[in-house]
């Protein structure tokens, strides 16, 4: 296992950084977390309490199991709609044809690193095309690989994932003749590649849109997965949203469109507790973009000639909508302010 060393070096690169940029440094964090290596990142849990995730491997990582590739049975699709909006269980693809009414869009939804299909990220993207769209919703749980704490085995686990989420994608086309442009991929994270990597399986066509919310940067930007990244050959229009850039997401634009909510990097305004700048930051892309659906008012964007302008937060180019509501004609990278405050998680607390 050539790579694991490889993102150790990685890891090192990242947190260096992150003693130049968060303003905290990672002694600050060690002293409140003691048994913190290098090579952790903590994320919040359900009640906010910190878990662990490893960026590397060790000996101890085959207490948790390694990937064994059981893709059919460890991945699984849940089909919402208006009429279902508790969800239905797709045990098979077939079961597709009972549900799917394809004369509607369909959003595709899948989650990160240490998530899962019914969890918060999922779920309120879920709820927002519910309340958004009168749409075919599917979201994909892939949390039996994800879920495991050891970074580099979902990481590298994304292509398989994605090729068998692809499989899915290509019976609603081939099998139901559905129109592949009607097809919205949103994913999270290790998510977003994912999503890419099911997009490129579509032969018959092309997928309309694919959504990357702050994609996975650790490992990916090395080199060593042999599908690359989520990119804008995946779908006809590919928009990102960056929110952890340079960290745990990418900062280099991989789409048509780039969004820099608040320059893109951690702290996200809010992000302020010490051992959950990263995840917080990281996570404020779902944020954004399932209050984008929410919200009746647009969080607006503008236009930035060049990354250093961005850097700068000194933009002033064209205005467009952030999220759901971004143009397919979009291109470019964008700048955009979006405060804690702005953030809708339901219909309930309308601005
Ligand atoms: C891991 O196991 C190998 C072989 O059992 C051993 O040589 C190595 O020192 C161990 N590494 C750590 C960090 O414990
Ligand atoms: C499928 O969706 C179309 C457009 O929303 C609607 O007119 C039609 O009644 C739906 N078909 C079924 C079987 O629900
Ligand atoms: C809606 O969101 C607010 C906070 O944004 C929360 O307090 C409330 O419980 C949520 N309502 C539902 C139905 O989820």
């Amino acid at each position: 296992m050539m790579f694991i060393s490889e993102i150790l070096i990685y890891i090192a690169v990242v947190f260096g950084c992150a003693q130049r940029c968060n303003g905290y440094t990672r002694n600050e964090i060690e002293k409140t977390y003691p048994d913190l290596g290098p090579e952790i990142v903590l994320f919040p849990d359900e009640n906010n309490s910190p878990i662990i995730g490893y960026m590397k491997m060790d000996n101890n990582s085959r207490l948790f199991g390694f990937y064994e590739k059981n893709i059919e049975e460890e991945v699984k699709f849940e089909y919402f709609s208006r009429d279902f909006p508790n969800g239905v269980p797709i045990e098979h693809k077939t079961d597709l044809g009972k549900y799917v009414n394809i004369s509607k869009p369909t959003k595709c939804i899948t989650h990160g690193w240490m998530s899962g299909g019914r969890m918060d990220s999922s779920v309120r993207l879920r709820d927002g095309f519910l309340y958004r769209h009168d749409a075919n919703i599917l979201v994909m749980d892939w949390s039996a690989i994800s879920g495991n704490p050891f970074y580099p085995i979902p990481m590298m686990a994304t292509p398989d994932v994605g090729r068998h989420y692809g499989t899915y994608l290509n019976y609603l086309v081939d099998e139901l003749g559905l129109n592949p442009d009607g097809i919205h991929l949103v994913g999270h994270s290790l998510g977003a590649h994912v999503s890419g990597f099911a997009g490129r399986e579509v032969k018959n066509g092309k997928v309309g849109r694919i959504t990357g919310l702050d994609p996975a940067l650790p490992g990916f930007d090395m080199g060593i997965n042999p599908s690359g990244t989520l990119n804008q050959n995946d779908a006809i229009f590919v928009d990102i949203i960056h929110t952890c850039a340079g960290f745990l997401g990418y900062k280099t634009p991989l789409g048509h469109v780039d969004i820099y909510p608040n320059g893109g990097g951690p702290p996200q305004p809010g992000c302020n507790v010490l051992e959950f700048i990263e995840a917080c930051s990281h996570g404020r892309s779902w944020k954004i973009f399932a209050s984008s659906l929410f919200n009746n008012k647009p969080y607006i964007a503008t236009k930035c000639p060049s990354f250093d302008d961005l850097d700068k937060k000194k933009c002033s180019g064209k205005q467009i909508p952030v999220g759901d509501a971004t143009s397919s004609d979009t291109r470019g990278i964008y700048y955009s302010q979006v405060s804690e405050a702005d953030l809708m998680y339901n219909a309930t607390n309308k601005n």
